[in-house]
């Protein structure tokens, strides 16, 4: 049995925006990652990684940085895959 990632739909994903104590969770090419332990690494800087805080930033990755390897980087942040509403049961 492999790890047993999350489910996340889009409202899920919504409350993730690094606020209210939560962490900031973002979806890039239908994987969802928490973002919060690579604020403080993203050469950027934090308010541009938060941009795609709590939605999904893979339009707005691409049109910036598509060669960076968000998969190697993030491989220890991954949440789960990105389903639709009501695809999270079971
Ligand atoms: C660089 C924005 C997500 C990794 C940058 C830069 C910007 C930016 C503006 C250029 C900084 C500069 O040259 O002064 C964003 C935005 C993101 C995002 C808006 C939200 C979608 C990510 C993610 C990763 C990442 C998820 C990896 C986990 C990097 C790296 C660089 C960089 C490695 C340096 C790239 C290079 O110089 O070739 N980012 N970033 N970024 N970002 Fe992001």
């Amino acid at each position: 049995p492999g790890t047993p990632y999350l489910k996340v739909t889009p409202s899920m994903l919504k409350k993730m925006t690094g606020r209210k104590g939560k962490d900031a969770w973002t979806a890039l090419g239908g994987r969802v990652y928490n973002l919060t332990p690579y604020l403080p690494f993203h050469p950027g800087g934090e308010p541009e990684l938060m941009r795609c805080a709590g939605r999904d930033g893979t339009k707005l990755f691409g049109e910036i940085h598509p060669w960076v390897n968000y998969e190697g980087m993030l491989a220890t942040s991954l949440i789960g895959m990105l389903v639709e509403e009501g695809e999270e049961a079971g």
